[in-house]
């Protein structure tokens, strides 16, 4: 499975996801990072590691369709299967879901439906819940809606503060994600 990582910032998850794949956790193989932000640390990462990056930014297009081509070629000239997002901050428009349907996946830092869009973990803290998660799920064209793959919750105690339970969210993100991705990769190579 040939798959690309988009990511828009940090790429705590694409190094995790990265590591997976050498240790054998993930039997995939990261063939290219695209990620939409110049300055984006997720850059280094992926140089660091050996990945190329596609550093592709919206603006230089005239509309999201042409920029989402550019994408498309890059990733079909790389035989990617499958995208993994990790951290993207752009909504996935029909030039890429039309050729990679349910092959886009997502994670996002809240238990879904719950706390989609922007600072789910900020959000949820705020509302005061109890239980908080993580939710990775298959890729529409809504923010954070598409069908749900799998979750995994977490306990918020009285002594955790909006950083501690960031924290948390981030270090089970990162043994999650590659899990769930193994797993499903294994489905689809055995249909
Ligand atoms: C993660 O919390 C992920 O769930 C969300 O964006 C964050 C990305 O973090 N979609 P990083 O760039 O992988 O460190």
């Amino acid at each position: 499975m040939n798959i690309a990582v988009f990511a828009s910032g940090n790429g705590s998850n694409f190094q995790s996801l990265y590591e997976a794949t050498q240790s054998g956790q993930l039997k995939a193989t990261i063939k290219l990072v695209v990620c939409n932000k110049p300055e984006a640390y997720v850059i280094e990462r992926a140089k660091a590691c050996g990945i190329p990056c596609f550093v592709c930014s919206p603006k230089d297009f005239p509309d999201k369709a042409a920029y989402e081509q550019a994408i498309l070629n890059e990733l079909q000239a790389n035989s990617i299967d499958f995208l993994v997002l990790a951290g993207y901050m752009r909504l996935v428009g029909p030039t890429l879901l039309q050729p990679y349907k349910n092959r886009i996946v997502n994670i996002h830092p809240s238990l879904l439906p719950a706390f989609p869009g922007m600072d789910a973990i900020g959000q949820a803290f705020d509302a005061g819940v109890k239980v908080i998660g993580i939710t990775v799920h298959f890729v529409d064209e809504g923010m954070d809606t598409g069908p749900i793959i799998d979750q995994q919750a977490i306990r918020v105690n009285e002594e955790d503060t909006r950083e501690t339970v960031e924290a948390r969210i981030h270090e089970i993100e990162h043994t999650f994600y590659p899990q769930v991705l193994n797993k499903l990769f294994q489905q689809l190579v055995v249909k």
